[in-house]
């Protein structure tokens, strides 16, 4: 397997996003965003109380980070664009910040003069906080606008020369964060009114693609009893059909509907028709797959929104069957390896949803962020290598059953910010030295993908 077992014209990448990676926390003109303020509020919730005010400095050091790609012969690179760095106050009418926006064209000119194509995301998370202070976020519907003017400024200023757009990363990750059936559901219609804007205006002078990207993993019955295939199937329903449905039908999924009633909010028929249909492509982030059993009935609410939105959809989600787990643990907790349920979540894509054209735009493994190792120990990352190889032939697999994949996006480039597990957990192929001033250094797995990727 190397880059040839793939179709012409297939994309290589890797993946990052810009809280996670930038830093330059109050420089440049940046506005604060919700995860500045999360994090220096509640540094007991970020397991070593750190933050993104460093992160890996990639504000200051996208030229090294583009030759690291460009090492790795990888032919694009997915960032983010961070909302308060080019709107503080985040609309237009708070100003518009030229230093944010320099910064993104002297990333996007050097990803393209290294012949790497820009594939930006513009919403991974980092709201700007005077959106949340003034309504709230995405529990408003005056979100929409305000996203669609952010997104139409990086239509004017950025695409010229990014031919790829994604508006959301995982809305389903976003949405456990608060009230997750309003979140969706904004995050759902600002997603609607950006790309209808792109088509209209921009899409025939700048010939871009635009998508969204969700996140799913696989689920298997935890029994042939029916009842478990029944839950499997609702776990698909609240995890993906939650967005794809709508993106796809208009409506969210009958499943859903009957077990949420009233507290599922309704799309009118208006932004039913402007949901249908409304993108090019199909972001997919695929990490892990889970067990999914039939749970009887609904406990207590609670108020932890995780829980209470895994009792919605009465399943009991687990990692293990005979005390044997579904495959082997990374260092997060959530993940275990378990390759085969990307090529069944693709093929059951294709089939329950008219097979879009699709690209994986995160999959990657961690390993723990171990102070005492030796930094020759900590670049042998064989298992990663491991996880990749097995990702990519299953995705070859599903290319050859006819799933539109077009492209492939490891997450992620360097160890970076981990959200709630700050600097404790490493997901890079490249290894970054917060013991030495963040340099720097390619584990195995970078110059496997160097060699999977040559050019013939
Ligand atoms: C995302 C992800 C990334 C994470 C990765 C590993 O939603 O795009 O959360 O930002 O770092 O998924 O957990």
């Amino acid at each position: 397997l190397n880059r040839t077992s793939f179709p012409p014209g297939f994309i290589f990448g890797t993946a990052s996003s810009a809280y996670q990676y930038e830093g330059a926390a109050n420089e440049g003109g940046r506005g604060p965003s919700i995860w500045d303020t999360y994090s220096h509020r509640y540094p007991g919730n970020i397991s070593d109380r750190s933050n993104g005010d460093v992160a890996v400095d990639q504000y200051h050091r996208y030229k090294e980070d583009v030759g690291i790609m460009k090492y790795m012969n990888t032919d694009s690179y997915r960032f983010s664009i961070s909302w308060s760095r080019i709107l503080p106050k985040g609309k237009i009418s708070g100003g518009i910040n030229q230093e944010g926006i320099k910064y993104y064209n002297n990333l996007i000119d050097e990803l393209l003069a290294n012949d790497l194509l820009p594939f930006v995301t513009l919403f991974h998370w980092d709201l700007p906080q005077a959106l949340q202070d003034e309504y709230g976020g995405f529990l408003s519907p005056h979100i929409i606008n305000d996203f669609q003017d952010y997104a139409e400024l990086c239509f004017k200023e950025f695409g010229n020369r990014v031919k790829y757009w994604t508006t959301f990363n995982e809305p389903w990750s976003y949405s456990m964060g608060s009230e997750p059936y309003m979140t969706s559901h904004y995050q759902l219609l600002a997603h609607a009114a950006a790309v209808k804007l792109y088509k209209k205006s921009y899409q025939a002078s700048q010939k871009g693609l635009i998508g969204i990207t969700l996140n799913c993993h696989w689920f298997i019955p935890f029994t042939n009893d029916t009842l478990d295939q029944k839950a499997a199937q609702r776990a698909l329903d609240f995890m993906f059909g939650w967005f794809m449905q709508p993106l796809t039908t208009g409506n969210y999924p009958e499943t859903m509907q009957s077990l949420l009633g009233s507290r599922l909010p309704n799309f009118t028929e208006e932004q039913s028709k402007l949901l249908i249909g409304s993108f090019d492509f199909i972001g997919l982030n695929y990490y892990t797959t889970n067990y999914a059993a039939h749970m009887s009935h609904q406990v207590n609410h609670t108020n932890n929104i995780v829980t209470n939105y895994i009792q919605d959809t009465r399943v009991n989600f687990t990692t293990e069957r005979n005390g044997n787990p579904i495959g082997p643990r990374a260092a997060s907790s959530w993940l275990f390896v378990y390759p085969r349920g990307l090529r069944e979540l693709l093929l059951y894509i294709k089939m329950k949803y008219n097979n879009p054209v699709i690209y994986i735009t995160e999959n990657g493994m961690d390993e723990s962020n171990d102070p005492t190792l030796p930094l020759e120990e900590a670049l042998m990352d064989t298992y990663r290598i491991d996880y990749f190889y097995r990702h990519l032939y299953h995705i070859s697999a599903a290319i050859k059953d006819g799933v539109k994949v077009q492209g492939y996006f490891a997450w992620s480039l360097l160890d970076n910010f981990e959200w709630s597990s700050g600097y404790t957990l490493r997901f890079g192929i490249n290894f970054v030295d917060y013991k030495d001033n963040l340099k720097r250094h390619q584990k195995l797995s970078a110059h496997w993908f160097r060699n999977f990727l040559q050019k013939q």
